[in-house]
């Protein structure tokens, strides 16, 4: 509906309908206008799969939803790192809530991983914000080309589950704008969602459905979202200051009692109507754009899409470890599949996002398909206890077999939307197990199945180890396919596996205190703390194997010296040396040489996936702008490429660096500059026209002064000349007046006027 259309229903709307316009109806609908035409519109749950009730309803999980299929959870889709793959999965799912009749979908979810134990980490993609911009662009471009919404979420500095509804993450700007807004700035500007859902946290003590500068400055006027912001559920405080701040929508019902509030307040004129009017307008214009394009043809077909949740689920396997090549196991070989979760995979997290999956399939009864395989349950995940009998029943299987596959991983309760993990250990009962089996086994293979990294203290024991995290309901027969070598793995983890919860960034102050979360790491979340502080990690960012080996050669960089500006082309080859068919995530990282600011030792900057068949070679190419080399500059507020030497680094992973470029790269934004009594000689001389006043003052009585001191370091050999340098590039002007015969208030004064002129 056009512009026109909608201000003319706006203006036939009472100041209470359009009130009631900006709060659900109920859990999952928005109010309509019947006499208007206004129709009510249905959002679900979200991300992986519909979550759509039709009884009773909440927003935890807990009541039945429709039968529906269950994808693999965002953990999962970042090790696809692939952006089509994620696409696919947004285009299923808009074809789902079209078929029933949901408007907006509740995802992705977006926050940055920045601690291995948020329990909610298994619906998020990645510590990376470049690895999660891209991937939920890709999602949400995929929903929306089916004219269904989105609602990317939960925006913002939602990184920790305990407290989340009152917590305040307090972190500077540098940090937010690098890491925490980085992971939504590149979805919201490539893929315009029609929706976002602000999350229930504050932000450096304001909460973030009242906070002004991220719903407007910063999403709208900066970022060009022109949708409605809808609150998670329950997130409201204060009604009216939220619909200034720029949050359309309070979600669920509010009984009425919030509607009354901001009627009042238009009453009262503390609120303006106009600002009313225009929040309806982003509201309507959003619920038109899906209720004119229903697709009356489109009906859900699960089977169809169990098989694509099949084909993502392979895609996303990461292998870890595969000594002498004991992976792909061959179907003859009598294989001892272990582990409850061979016959009843962990495949979904809980909270809002579980899905009342119409199918799950296992690994086991994928494999008995085709393969040699016996089985042994191994454990129970329902207490962390080792049942005596279960554990001895698979050693033997283990024992009469050539080879075992032990299916493992992090039980139910052990990570949640809600709270928090304590630790990164499995169960005790499974890591005694893996321990038991490699004794008398020593052809050892674990399948993990869990949201978040966890510690492997039996590691140098087995051979070989496959990541499948929460894979959805298909991951058992998309684990067989790659454990037997119907697939190839080509996923890579999209956060670092640890050694400890010690090493990991935000290990100090994590969860917070006094509901305060303070974001003390900084900017160095993830591989870009550990890679900085050049610290082994058990595996790393961007880390995966495969069933064939991968060279890289001719790293191309169009030229050795841009302009900011100009951008920057660079290539690779790519060579597949194995005999099958396999994908590569190629990374490229960028590493500022000689930078004045702080910052990580490498970020990235782009990557690619690629399938190469055997012996073929592929071109790799990227183009890198500004802002590939730039940080947050806080005396600006914006982006700034300094003007230095750059390496263009290609790797495997963050900790594997391949091949290296050189490149210079010159700035074309001034940081304007305000001299004063306190700006030191250093930065005097930096600036271009400040060194050239103060050379025509060092000419003067200060030059003559200056000489003096010079003179006295090269007599006296504890004052050396490199201590006399520091000195005076640390020294703050005032301080010549102590030091330099001649020079006065006065003439100091005369100077910093020259200097700011
Ligand atoms: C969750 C959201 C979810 C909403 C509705 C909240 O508790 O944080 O992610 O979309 O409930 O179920």
């Amino acid at each position: 509906m056009n512009k026109e259309k909608i201000r003319h229903l706006i203006s036939q709307m009472t100041l209470e309908e359009k009130a009631g316009l900006c709060s659900g109806a109920d859990f999952w609908s928005t109010k309509g206008v019947e006499r208007l035409g206004i129709p009510a519109v249905s959002v679900s749950d979200g991300p992986h799969g519909l979550r759509k009730q039709s009884g009773e309803a909440d927003h935890l999980g807990l009541n039945e939803s429709i039968r529906a299929v269950c994808f693999p959870a965002g953990c999962a889709v970042a090790a696809s790192f692939d952006r089509e793959l994620a696409k696919t999965l947004g285009e299923t799912l808009g074809e789902e809530c079209q078929a029933e009749d949901i408007s907006t979908i509740l995802g992705p979810a977006m926050n940055i991983k920045r601690s291995p134990l948020c329990g909610r980490n298994f619906e998020y993609y990645s510590e990376d914000p470049l690895l999660s911009a891209e991937l939920g662009a890709a999602y949400v471009k995929g929903v929306q080309s089916k004219n269904v919404g989105t609602s990317p979420k939960h925006f913002m500095a939602n990184n920790q589950e305990y407290h989340r509804m009152t917590s305040d993450s307090r972190m500077d700007e540098r940090t937010m704008r690098e890491i925490y807004l980085a992971s939504f700035e590149g979805m919201v500007k490539q893929a315009r969602p029609w929706t976002i859902m602000n999350s229930y946290n504050k932000l450096n003590g304001t909460y973030l459905c009242e906070n002004k500068e991220i719903l407007t400055d910063i999403l709208r006027k900066e970022w060009g979202f022109d949708g409605y912001v809808m609150t998670d559920w329950g997130a409201m405080n204060n009604r009216v200051e939220a619909l200034q701040a720029g949050c359309n929508l309070e979600m669920p019902s509010s009984g009425g009692a919030t509607d009354a509030e901001i009627a009042a307040a238009v009453r009262e004129g503390t609120l303006s109507e106009e600002l009313l009017d225009d929040s309806c307008e982003e509201l309507l214009n959003i619920m038109f754009r899906y209720v004119e394009n229903r697709d009356p043809s489109a009906r859900l077909d699960l089977e169809k899409d169990h098989e694509t949740a099949r084909r993502i689920a392979e895609e996303c396997i990461v292998l870890l470890k595969n000594e002498e090549q004991l992976l792909p196991l061959s179907p003859k070989t009598k294989t001892a599949f272990i582990g409850k979760y061979a016959a009843a995979p962990r495949y979904q997290g809980g909270g809002s996002s579980h899905i009342n999956s119409f199918r799950v399939e296992s690994a086991l009864e994928q494999a008995e398909n085709f393969a040699d395989v016996v089985y042994a349950q191994g454990y129970d995940d329902a207490a962390d206890v080792t049942d005596e009998a279960l554990l001895s029943e698979a050693v033997e299987a283990a024992k009469h077999a050539k080879a075992a596959v032990i299916f493992a991983g992090l039980p139910d309760d052990f990570e949640s939307e809600g709270y928090d993990r304590k630790h990164l250990r499995m169960p005790d009962c499974q890591n005694r197990l893996i321990e038991a089996v490699a004794e008398v086994q020593p052809n050892v293979a674990v399948v993990l199945h869990n949201g978040a990294p966890v510690e492997m203290p039996w590691l140098s024991k087995v051979k070989a180890v496959l990541e499948v995290y929460l894979g959805g309901q298909a991951v058992g027969s998309a684990a067989a396919n790659v454990l037997y070598g119907k697939v190839n793995p080509g996923g890579r983890l999209p956060e670092t596996f640890p050694l400890r919860l010690q090493d990991t960034p935000c290990f100090l102050t994590y969860g917070g205190e006094n509901d305060r979360s303070e974001y003390r790491e900084g900017v160095f979340a993830g591989y870009r703390y550990y890679t900085s502080k050049e610290m082994p990690v058990l595996f790393p960012f961007g880390y995966g194997l495969s069933y064939t080996t991968f060279d890289y050669q001719n790293l191309h960089v169009e030229k050795d010296s841009i302009k900011e500006s100009e951008g920057l082309k660079v290539t690779v080859d790519v060579t597949n040396k194995g005999d099958r068919a396999g994908k590569e995530v190629v990374q490229l990282y960028v590493s500022p040489k000689d930078s004045k600011a702080i910052r990580p030792v490498r970020e990235l900057r782009g990557f690619e996936k690629i399938e190469l068949q055997p012996g073929e070679t592929k071109t790799v190419s990227f183009t890198l702008d500004s802002r590939a080399f730039s940080y947050w500059n806080t005396e600006i507020h914006d982006w700034y490429a300094e003007s230095g030497d750059y390496e263009i680094q290609i790797g495997k992973s963050a900790h594997e660096i391949l091949l290296r470029e050189a490149v210079h790269v010159e700035s074309e934004k001034a940081i304007p500059k305000t001299f004063h009594l306190n700006s030191t000689l250093g930065e005097i001389l930096a600036d271009p026209k400040g060194k050239m006043i103060m050379e025509q003052a060092m000419g003067g009585a200060m030059g003559a002064g200056a000489a003096e001191m010079a003179k006295s370091a090269d007599k006296d050999d504890a004052i050396n000349a490199e201590m006399m340098a520091a000195m005076m590039e640390a020294m703050p002007l005032r301080q010549l007046l102590s030091f330099v015969p001649g020079v006065t208030k006065e003439s100091l004064e005369q100077l910093v006027a020259a200097l700011n002129a």
